[in-house]
């Protein structure tokens, strides 16, 4: 008989405990935290599912690699390691490394656009956007009409408007356009993969208009993976052929080693334009460092090297993919509304829908994720009115799976406690800001209960 159980593919080495805080003492930290997670302490945090970025459980391997790591300023054996292995997975001529995602957006914004731009993406992450902006340049998202809607299936939900992208160069014309990026998985779209038909599609208007294609590239692995599940002609291919070809079609990325690179910190630029490259480098030299290290040490760039292969590993994708769906299938049916269909790197609890007697203005995407956390010391976080003010079209609350951290167990106890809150959610009430910083307020903001609930 086929064993149908799909088992965690490592065993555990080292653990950490967690403690979290009792239950009875979750509604006075909550309280002291002005309700905010964000300011909650971490040891009071019994399953953390705020980010999946740069929480994944190292490797022996990775860890091995770490102790190798060369210190040098310059020319460090470690960086020779860290460059051929993205080469040999995106195969492009220039690899910068960076400290992180959000140094390689600012880094290739800064050099590739001016005021007026426009960079088309299927979604910009929201550092992504800001960088952009910072650089003058307008980022506008296109994503297709169904990445819009919470409930509706679709098997590429993160796929670009390919029409829509057409529309706008001949609207603007190529040259205030100095680059398209596609985003995979789109993180703000609910993790959700784009095809491989898309990315070429996208690529080919690009190319009839001599505009650059560059992929945010954090969760390339679990695209490429996806593409081998749902993408006809691909099931026989190894993820690590996909992602060569994923990438075969693009002029350059920008990564977050701290997804897909199974690392705690770091990052990188690519290119295969010489005059960029060099451009970039400069750039990188006044703010990150040497081009040999980027604002990383050399254990990093080796721990790196080891987790860019780790995360292509099929096993390895096989259960964290059937992890993440597991959490969203168990939840979805028994009512409670997510975006479907599962992404890769997390779940998204419609807010809205879970809570459609809290108006967006008290805030039911903090109010679901406060009693995730009364209920069971799991702390997530709030993507909606909180997070985006008036401009948010929806109220999501993302739980983000780290990788290689939790167990089976942890994501069945996970499952329980969201229903026991979906079972008495007409008892939870919104909430009102009392403290608000004027830029990103979602990670310092204070509120308090209302007082009135609006039944
Ligand atoms: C799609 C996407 N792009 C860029 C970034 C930025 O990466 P970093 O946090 O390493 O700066 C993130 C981080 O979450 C992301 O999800």
């Amino acid at each position: 008989m086929p064993v149908r159980t799909i088992i965690e593919p490592f065993r555990i080495k080292s653990v950490e405990p967690i403690y979290g805080a009792l239950s009875t003492e979750r509604r006075r930290l909550l309280e002291a935290a002005g309700y905010n997670l964000f300011l909650v302490p971490s040891e009071a945090i019994l399953i953390d599912l705020l980010t999946d970025s740069g929480t994944a459980a190292m490797s022996t391997d990775q860890w091995a690699a770490v102790m190798r790591g060369d210190e040098s300023y310059a020319g460090s054996p470690s960086f020779t390691r860290f460059r051929d292995a993205i080469q040999s997975i995106f195969g492009f001529r220039h690899v910068i490394p960076t400290h992180q995602g959000r140094a390689a957006e600012r880094i290739l914004f800064s050099v590739m656009c001016k005021k007026g731009d426009i960079v088309p993406n299927n979604t910009h992450f929201d550092t992504t956007r800001a960088n952009c902006e910072y650089a003058g340049a307008e980022a506008l998202d296109l994503p297709i009409p169904e990445a819009k809607e919470p409930s509706r299936m679709h098997p590429f939900k993160g796929n670009m408007d390919t029409a829509g992208l057409a529309e706008v160069i001949e609207r603007h014309g190529a040259k205030k356009i100095p680059l398209v990026m596609l985003t995979i998985t789109n993180n703000s779209g609910g993790g959700q993969p784009v095809s491989m038909e898309n990315i070429r599609s996208v690529k080919e208007i690009c190319k009839k208009h001599g505009i650059p294609l560059y992929i945010d590239a954090c969760r390339f692995a679990e695209n490429a993976y996806f593409i081998k599940l749902r993408e006809p002609g691909y099931a026989d291919k190894r993820p690590r052929e996909i992602a060569r070809e994923i990438f075969s079609h693009a002029d350059g990325c920008t990564m977050s080693a701290k997804k897909d690179g199974m690392a705690n910190i770091g990052g990188f630029l690519c290119t295969n334009d010489d005059l960029l490259a060099q451009q970039e480098k400069d750039l990188l030299i006044l703010t990150e460092g040497f081009p040999t290290y980027g604002g990383l040490a050399g254990r990093d760039l080796e721990a790196i090297a080891v987790g860019l292969n780790e995360a292509l590993e099929e096993e390895y994708l096989k259960y964290r993919i059937a992890s993440t769906a597991f959490l969203g299938n168990h939840i979805g049916s028994e009512g409670v509304p997510i975006v479907q269909p599962p992404g890769g790197h997390a779940i998204y609890l419609d807010a809205r829908a879970f809570l459609p007697h809290i108006p967006p203005s008290q805030f039911p995407g903090v109010a679901l994720a406060n009693e995730l956390y009364l209920e069971g010391g799991i702390r997530s976080v709030e993507i909606g009115t909180l997070m985006f003010g008036e401009h948010a079209t929806m109220d999501l609350v993302r739980l983000a799976i780290p990788r290689r951290v939790y167990t089976q167990s942890h994501i069945e106890y996970v499952v329980e406690v969201i229903l026991e809150v979906w079972r008495r959610r007409e008892q939870i009430r919104g909430y009102a800001i009392l403290h608000q910083a004027k830029f990103l307020r979602h990670f310092t903001a204070r509120l308090q209960p209302s007082p009135l609930n609006t039944l």
